[in-house]
């Protein structure tokens, strides 16, 4: 076999064999395919797509290129869920413990944030002391032990993804619907959970800003996850504006931390509610959604998922005072509240302005590896629907430097539509997808 040919015949729009695409994978992974044919055939894919049955062994040659967990022995259902990213996304802060304290087990790989999309992991590490590295050994003991564990993805989880994925982010490849779930779901295979819930957001503050790419995304992935044999579900949600009030890491934790107390926005504690759901659902512990539901809301009210949330942080190192009393987490320096420009009714809030600009007051990475500063960031006190009047707080900001300060005020006020008469904000959940 050669590469050249294989490029050839998905230049030309031929389906590729299961052996061809795993030549392919594996070379690369392997360092005997170089970077240039690859990326020739990344963009050939790109331009000329793949079948589905293309995209299913591209997605296990992924997931062959590494190690593969399994939790055979765990009597428990584990259950995974995964974000397609979006801006003020902290839903598996309140989610995960949620779900396994209704004795569904949790074991999770996340990422950070990059570009305008935060991370679970840096909000996570916001609590002094919380381990984000913990070994393939550490994992399973942990979930073994209290049924809940979120760490960063295991190096020797999918290396395929790895360097696929950063010859995609510099070869313009990184937009296709085969590459994009093939790298999703084999992560997610490799990692082992039998039930996987996909969090697809779609708007302006998504990878996927209309609701036919979201949906065509989504059931994709269903399909490959549930040919591989697992139960999985997809929810499209909305990301036109944020999810929450909080856009940061320190805060939001705190707001996380709030709705597991009960309180938390309306709109944030739904989606919890939504995604919690659905993987009760795929884990088969209950009757139906509103089984599930009950089950789940009466966790949250009787702080039996907060009990949760600190043995998981606890068990990982993180300082309970911080989660105990959030007020002590990392501060800014400068805390500024911006009045509403006007009297009327808020009719868009831009999810993918509000991300970046909390990404240059130094919440998020403009690249990989940059630092990030835990404490910055946004609180939204009015999103679309509200009215406000002119001269009540419209946001606070949460600065360390003056400068960005004032560049972060004309961004945020820009980022707000206007009206006169009543809006309706878009429904948070569109659609859910696959019977799992
Ligand atoms: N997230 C991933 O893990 N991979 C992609 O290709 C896109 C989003």
């Amino acid at each position: 076999m050669r590469a050249a040919d294989i490029i050839a015949r998905k230049r030309d729009g031929i389906a590729l064999s299961a052996e061809e695409i795993d030549f392919m994978v594996q070379g690369y992974t392997q360092d005997t395919i170089p970077d240039y044919q690859v990326a020739a055939w990344l963009m050939a894919i790109v331009l000329r797509g793949m079948e589905r049955q293309e995209t299913i062994d591209l997605t296990m040659a992924m997931v062959r290129s590494g190690e593969r967990l399994e939790w055979q022995n765990i009597d428990a259902s584990v259950v995974d869920k995964h974000s397609t990213g979006g801006v003020g996304d902290k839903t598996t802060l309140v989610v995960a413990p949620l779900v396994a304290a209704a004795g569904v087990y949790v074991g999770k790989m996340s990422g950070r944030g990059l570009g305008f999309t935060g991370g679970t992991l840096d909000k996570l590490e916001s609590i002094p002391g919380f381990r984000a590295d913990l070994s393939v050994e550490a994992f399973r003991a942990q979930l073994e032990r209290i049924g809940i564990v979120v760490t960063g993805q295991s190096a020797g989880l999918v290396p395929a993804d790895g360097k696929l994925y950063a010859l995609r982010d510099v070869t313009a490849t990184v937009d296709s619907l085969p590459l994009i779930a093939s790298s999703i779901m084999s992560k997610k295979i490799a990692a082992g959970a039998n039930g996987i819930v996909l969090d697809v957001k779609v708007g302006h503050g998504a990878f996927m800003e209309t609701e036919d790419e979201a949906e065509e995304l989504a059931s994709l992935m269903v399909h490959i996850g549930t040919k591989m044999g697992r139960r999985v579900r997809a929810v499209i949600s909305d990301m036109n504006q944020p999810l929450g009030h909080a856009v940061g890491n320190a805060v939001e934790l705190q707001e996380a931390i709030a709705t597991l107390h009960g309180r938390g926005p309306l709109d944030f504690r739904e989606h919890c509610l939504t995604i919690g759901t659905q993987l009760l659902l795929v884990a088969g512990t209950v009757e139906g959604t509103s089984d599930a539901r009950n089950e789940l809301e009466n966790l949250l009210d009787t702080r039996r998922a907060w009990s949760k949330f600190r043995e998981w942080i606890e068990a990982q190192g993180g300082d309970l005072a911080f989660v105990d009393e959030p007020e002590r987490l990392p501060s800014a320096r400068f805390v500024r509240e911006l009045p509403a420009p006007r009297t009327a009714y808020v009719a868009g809030l831009d999810a993918r302005e509000i991300g970046l600009t909390s990404m240059l007051l130094g919440g998020g990475r403009a690249k990989k590896g940059d630092t990030i500063d835990h404490a910055v960031g946004v609180v939204l006190h009015a999103k679309v629907g509200a009215r406000v009047e002119k001269g009540e707080p419209l946001l606070t900001i949460h600065a360390d430097d003056e400068g960005k300060l004032s560049g972060a005020q004309q961004r945020l006020l820009a980022a707000y539509d206007w009206s006169d008469e009543p809006v309706e904000p878009a429904p948070l959940i569109h659609k859910v997808i696959g019977q799992g």
